[in-house]
Parts: C-alpha cells; structure tokens; sequence
C-alpha cells in the first residue's frame, strides 16, 4: 500500500474520468494536484482542497512546477476534442506524453497510471486506439513504472461515447446504422473504473503492468442502444447498413447530436473493432464488486437527467410497432 502522504498529480483532472478520479480520491482525504489549461475553470470542477496548477501538458516548466515534490501520475489525456489540434491528435497526443516522460525523469517521479484503450492491440485498430498504444509505449520508455489499464466505453454521465449513445436515442426512434453497431464490447461503470485506478495506484503489486478493465456484461453496440432505449421509453429500431463509412456516420452523428464530428469521428473509427477484455488478472488484486451495464446506465442517465432533463418524446409513432427491432440489410462479412 502506498503511504497516506503520497502526493499525487492527475493529468486530465478536467475531464470526465479525470474529475471522477479527483473527486475519489479527494474524499478520501488524500492530497492531490491537478495540472489544468484552464486552472480558475478547474478550480470551479474541482472539490475544494484540490491544489490546481495552470498550463499544458506539452509545457515542461508547467510540468516542473506541477510535478514537485509528487511520486505518482495518473495520465488521463488525450487530445481528441471539439477542436482538434493543427498537427493531427495522434501527433499532439504523442507530444504530450514524450513531455510528460521527460518532466517525469527530472522529477523522479516513481509512478505513473495510464488509462488506454481495449481494442488497441487489434490488427486494425484505427488511428484513435493506435494513438492509445503508442502514448503508453513512450509513457513505458522513461523510468517511472507504468501501470496501465485498458478500458472500452465508459459509462458515465458526460463520457462521450456514452453520450452520443444517449443522444442518438433520444432524437431518433429509426436508425441508419453502420457495421460497428454490431461489434462487441465490455462497457465499464464510471465509479468501477475509479475504484481500479484508485486501487492501482494503492496496490504496489499493479506496478508495471497492464490490466483490461470491463464490467460483467459483453454486448453489442446495438444492444446497448435499445437497452438505453428501453430505459427511456423509446427503444429505436435499428437497421444496419454495411456501406456506411466511419466519415459519412461522424458527420451523421455530428448532425444528430451535441457531439461534433471531429470528435465522432475518431470514437466511432474505435468502434470498429472489439473492445473485450482478453483476461481478468485485474480482478484477483482488486475485486471490486461489478456494475452491470443496465444499473450503470440507469444511474447515469439518473444522474445526467438531474442536469439536462430527456427531451420530449420525439415524434416516431409511425415506427412505434418496430420499436426494438434490428433489421440487417446485408450479409455481414465474417466476425461480425
Ligand atoms: N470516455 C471513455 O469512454 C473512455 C474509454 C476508454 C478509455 N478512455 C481513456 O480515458 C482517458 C480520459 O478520457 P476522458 O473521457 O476523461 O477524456 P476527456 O473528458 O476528453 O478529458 C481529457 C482531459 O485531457 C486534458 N488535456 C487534453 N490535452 C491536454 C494538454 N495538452 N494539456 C493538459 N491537459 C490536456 C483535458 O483538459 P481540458 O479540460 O483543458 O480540455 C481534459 O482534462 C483517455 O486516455 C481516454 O483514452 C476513455
């Protein structure tokens, strides 16, 4: 176990893991630091108590004066976003984390907790997931020992793979859907994947590895739309197109929801492939009791419709008799 004076700096404390994390951690009692682009947004998202430093991550004389006197990391980055940055988010992710691995050196830092991607070592992972890799191999090539955790879609209010779940089904009671609808994945509780990161970062024996994180239940994306449908009344019909790019369903996705499409698209392009864990070693050291995905979803739909209620009922009662039907409109090639 890590002693109680551990000082602990979160990269990404903004976001929606990142804030989470903090907040855990926080109530815990655990002094904690949090570099932010934006410190006074921050120090508004943050519990009080939580020291907020200002600057980027690519800023190493921000990093220096974030990471002093700190001895464990929690990298929660990347740079996929509303506005994606001038040289691409693989180029700006990999920057990013070769700053962090240097700063990391100068303050000899002892440890760092990434969390990745489930599906990233597929062979055709796409630029998003492969991006995912590649910040845990430079994050690997520094001296601190690296623990990663790799995880699929997160359920949580504000996670944006959720939430563009959430919101196609809202908005439409028919869909158009491409082939990703049909690949599987190991969807994982908001409050589960923190209690892992919190345990990783306690459980000295997770130094260095690489664990897959997921929820008890393995299911298609397609299930977990008419599961959310179901709860909200409104389960869609689903009807799945092959011939439907991964750019075509970003800018559909982008049209239909608060989501832009320059965010949709490398999420979705992620979605290609299955993201299943390949093992549970992470659930003998830490066996955290699991949230199934209808119990996760329904308290973060709870939690979310206490900020912005579920609009009203979209027309649809033409298409009410297939409600929670899949049509598939072609053979599917193999695995799949
Ligand atoms: N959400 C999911 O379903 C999911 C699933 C699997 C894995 N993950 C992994 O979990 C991690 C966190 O994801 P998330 O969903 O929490 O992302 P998020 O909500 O988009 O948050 C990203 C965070 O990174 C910060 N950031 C980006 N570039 C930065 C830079 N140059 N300098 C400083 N801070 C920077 C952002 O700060 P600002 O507030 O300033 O923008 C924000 O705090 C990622 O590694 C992701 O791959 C997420």
């Amino acid at each position: 176990m890590a002693p109680p004076s551990t000082e602990i700096l979160v990269l990404g404390g903004t976001g929606f893991v990142g804030r989470a994390l903090v907040a855990r951690w926080a109530r815990d009692g655990v002094p904690l630091r949090v570099l932010a682009r934006q410190p006074e947004v921050a120090r508004t998202v943050l519990p009080p108590g939580v020291e907020v430093f200002g600057g980027e991550a690519t800023d190493g004389a921000a990093l220096d004066r974030a990471l002093d006197g700190i001895s464990m990391v929690y990298y929660l980055i990347h740079s996929m976003g509303p506005r994606p940055p001038r040289v691409g988010f693989r180029e700006a992710d990999a920057r990013v984390a070769t700053s962090v691995v240097a700063a990391a050196r100068r303050a000899r830092v002892d440890r760092i907790v990434y969390l990745g991607g489930l599906g990233d070592d597929a062979r055709e992972a796409s630029s998003h997931l492969a991006s995912r890799r590649e910040v845990g191999r430079i994050l690997r090539s520094g001296p601190a020992a690296v623990t990663q955790l790799r995880a699929g879609i997160v359920i949580g209010p504000g996670g944006s793979s959720f939430e563009m779940m959430v919101q196609l089904v809202e908005r439409l009671p028919m869909m158009i859907c491409p082939l990703w609808i049909d690949r599987r994945c190991q969807p994982i509780a908001l409050g589960d994947l923190v209690e892992y990161l919190v345990g990783c970062g306690r459980d000295q024996r997770t130094r260095g590895g690489s664990f897959d994180v997921g929820g008890p239940d393995v299911l298609r994306y397609s299930e977990m739309l008419i599961r959310i449908g179901r709860q909200l009344h409104r389960p869609p019909c689903l009807v799945i197109l092959p011939r439907f790019t991964p750019a075509l369903s970003a800018h559909w996705v982008g049209y239909i929801t608060d989501v832009s499409p320059d965010l949709a698209r490398p999420v979705i392009e992620g979605m290609y492939v299955d993201a299943v864990c390949r093992d549970d070693r992470i659930r003998s050291l830490l066996p955290i009791p699991q949230t199934g995905f209808d119990r996760a979803a329904a308290e973060a739909l709870a939690e979310r419709g206490r900020h912005s209620p579920v609009p009203a009922l979209r027309g649809g009662h033409l298409v009410r008799p297939l409600e929670g039907r899949i049509f598939r409109l072609l053979r599917l090639g193999t695995g799949v």
